[in-house]
């Protein structure tokens, strides 16, 4: 897509934050490195310190209490998604994942030799947990849960994890909760299904990449029961034996220092959101409104992908994220409010060409 578009394309194709790190997590890489400290591995783990900074920011930010035991340091998301998968999913396994949906979720899946079930979305494009609870079988191990979503920006409800939680504890599968996007939200509030569940079932994956838009330094994390996390750890130690210690010095000093960019970057998102919400109204474009993340994902006319990257944006189209994708373009609103004025005009004259 983005070679198709060419060099001058506006590329709303990107999911990651355009703000810089904030400058005392950059710091406090710089003084590990410089004092030596961050030149040998640290507890495959993660440093004490740091899972420390990570339970205290789970109180603090969603209300849930978990010990530095129940919490393993990896690389980005990403590689906390793998330990899930590697340690819970075996051949013949299946996993339910949303579709569309962040993409990694089947990916690893199958990598794992499982196989994922997709979970069509509800018209709002949120997952109802109805939907997931039907597809369980036998050979079900776990489903995904994606709130704040990629590639929908949607969020799901109190009752809705509640549900989640519930389903967890009922069918005895694992609820893998992917709140990388958890702070990045304009209304309401988040919740985890980590909070409601009775069992351990729930496994919690989250990171510093899009919070504090450190999707370069590769941080981010999985929580769980002790059982579940001595597994993935099995995994981890293999795989990665410990997230980058530059990293996790970084990584601490972002969690436990000033908040206030987060929270600046937070409501840049969310004027970006009206106006892209609001354009693509204009350009006829329906989208259920996104409260979190920050993409939007309208439905689009046939043919309306290839006309607008033609015209110089690149948006993702919708079956990049599953059969039930198709039909959509996802639209990151990653860049300034200029560029994205300039890009929805194109968007506003390309829907006209295909309709
Ligand atoms: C829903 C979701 N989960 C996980 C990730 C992985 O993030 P990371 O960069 O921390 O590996 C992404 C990245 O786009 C994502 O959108």
């Amino acid at each position: 897509m983005f070679e198709a578009a060419g060099e001058d394309a506006i590329n709303l194709g990107l999911g990651q934050p355009d703000f810089p790190t904030p400058e005392h997590a950059r710091q406090a890489a710089v003084d590990a490195i410089e004092s030596g400290e961050a030149d040998a591995y640290t507890s495959n783990m993660g440093t004490p310190a740091l899972r420390e900074a990570i339970a205290h920011k789970h109180e603090r930010d969603e209300g849930f209490v978990v010990d530095t035991d129940q919490v393993i340091a990896t690389a980005g998301g990403s590689e906390a998604l793998h330990l899930v998968m590697e340690a819970h999913v075996d051949a013949g396994d299946e996993v339910l994942v949303p579709d569309p949906g962040f993409v990694s979720y089947e990916a690893l899946t199958t990598l794992a030799g499982g196989e994922s079930v997709s979970v069509p979305l509800r018209a709002d494009l949120t997952l109802d947990p109805a939907a997931v609870e039907d597809r369980i079988t036998d050979d079900t191990v776990a489903f995904v849960v994606n709130s704040p979503a990629n590639p929908t920006g949607t969020v799901a409800s109190e009752s809705d994890i509640r549900e989640f939680a519930r389903i967890a504890d009922e069918h005895d599968v694992v609820c893998i909760s992917d709140e990388v996007y958890a702070q990045m939200l304009f209304e309401g509030d988040h919740y985890s299904p980590y909070e409601y569940a009775d069992s351990d079932n729930v496994v919690v994956v989250n990171a510093c990449s899009k919070t504090y838009s450190m999707t370069g330094w590769r941080l981010g994390w999985v929580v769980g029961g002790t059982d579940r996390i001595e597994r993935m750890l099995r995994v981890h130690q293999y795989v990665q034996a410990c997230a980058s210690a530059p990293a996790q010095y970084a990584a601490e000093a972002a969690l436990t220092g000033p908040q206030e960019p987060v929270a600046e970057m937070n409501a840049a998102f969310e004027r970006r959101r009206d106006l892209v919400v609001d354009g693509l109204e204009d350009a006829g474009l329906e989208c259920p409104r996104p409260a979190g993340a920050f993409y939007a994902m309208p439905e689009v006319p046939e043919g309306f992908v290839d006309e607008v990257i033609e015209r110089g944006v690149v948006v993702v189209p919708g079956e990049a994220f599953g059969d039930n994708g198709a039909g959509h373009a996802r639209i990151s609103y990653a860049t300034d409010e200029a560029t994205l004025t300039e890009a929805l005009e194109i968007i506003d004259d390309a829907a006209r060409a295909v309709r």
